[in-house]
């Protein structure tokens, strides 16, 4: 393999069909085409309509990202995709896609670890990032604190022991009636409330990273009114929400801090768009005189970018590529190992 080889990127682990290529250090494409606005209306994505959709738009994205890169078929030296964690049937689609051209091209595959590739994103916005470093996990499947001590070394510290950050953020707006995906549409109301109100979990140890405790707590508090015949402070709720959500994820990132003695962190995942989560992480980490940096927005929810570029670690590092019996896995941990 060439030094910089054209990496062809392919993420489809939900709700994005993503295409992207990345030549050496150069991000040449990232092509996003969302089907938010069509699993909308049911208030959640729903696994089958993603597939059918990926189906249609994954040869004119891959094309789109080609063209936009001025990169021939012939050109390309290796094809990366999303092989988990995410919807089976979603991924299957990215999977069977990239093997067909791999082996039409005569390229290698590389099986890509879709948490791994969140992190791996900042290595694309900040170019001197290098272990060791933390990574605040926060996304709609995963949230946590990683350790990265090589290009190839991830290790999670703190996992969540049931929901994700994400699904949190979404449930709640979801019983708020506010449309999804609900993080941004929390982020942007919590902005005009005050977190006044205590969404405490009785049942949470502090020792356990836990969301499904304060969904519920939201879901009963705006029971609670309904019954007295009362209306929420929809801005309120969303401040309180979000600050639990986010302190208690950030709490743990900062004893990561104060227990390894790492002193750089960055944030990966869709929720790392969350402007109080990154405003929060910035300013603890800066008391304890550590680095912190965040993806900008287009990397931070799902892109075929971060794949690219997780891939091209997997090829300095020497890790093999794919078979084509290469098949998509909806629950992977995050070194790559199947629960
Ligand atoms: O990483 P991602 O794009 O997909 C997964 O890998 O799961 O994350 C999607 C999640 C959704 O739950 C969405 O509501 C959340 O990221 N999200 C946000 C924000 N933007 C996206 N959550 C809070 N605040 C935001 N600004
Ligand atoms: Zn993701």
């Amino acid at each position: 393999m060439k030094d910089n080889p054209t990496i062809l990127g392919i993420e489809t682990s939900c709700d994005e069909t993503s295409a992207a290529v990345l030549r050496g250090d150069e991000l040449l494409s990232n092509v996003i085409s969302s089907q938010i606005e069509i699993h909308r209306r049911f208030g959640g994505v729903v696994p089958e309509i993603a597939s059918r959709n990926h189906l249609t738009a994954i040869l004119p994205v891959i094309d789109e990202a080609l063209e936009k890169a001025c990169v021939s078929k012939s050109d390309i030296d290796a094809i990366a995709v999303t092989y988990g964690a995410g919807l089976v049937g979603a991924l299957l689609v990215g999977v069977s896609a990239a093997k067909a051209l791999g082996y039409a091209l005569g390229v290698p595959v590389y099986a890509v670890n879709h948490i791994e590739a969140h992190i791996a994103a900042n290595y694309i916005s900040t170019p001197k990032l290098e272990p060791p470093f933390l990574a605040v996990v926060a996304s709609g499947g995963h949230s946590g604190v990683a350790r990265v001590d090589g290009r190839n070394e991830f290790r999670m510290l703190v996992s969540t022991s049931d929901d994700a950050i994400g699904e949190a953020f979404d449930k709640a707006a979801r019983a708020l009636g506010l449309p999804y995906p609900g993080g941004p549409e929390i982020d942007k109301r919590a902005k005009l409330g005050k977190p006044v109100i205590e969404f405490t979990d009785r049942r949470k140890k502090h020792s356990e990273l836990s969301y499904s405790g304060l969904k519920t707590a939201v879901v009963n508090y705006l029971h609670t009114l309904e019954q007295r015949g009362e209306s929420p402070v929809v801005e309120d709720v969303c401040a309180s929400f979000q600050r639990t959500a986010v302190d208690m994820l950030v709490g743990f990132a900062t004893a990561a801090i104060d227990e390894t003695g790492i002193k750089t962190v960055v944030a990966a995942g869709g929720v790392s768009a969350n402007s109080y989560l990154r405003e929060k992480l910035a300013a603890e980490a800066k008391q304890r005189g550590a680095e912190c940096y965040f993806p900008p927005m287009s990397l931070c929810t799902d892109n075929a970018a971060m794949i690219c570029a997780r891939a091209r670690d997997m090829i300095k590092g020497g890790v093999p590529p794919a078979g084509l019996d290469l098949n998509a896995v909806s629950y992977l941990k995050i070194k790559g190992g199947e629960e």
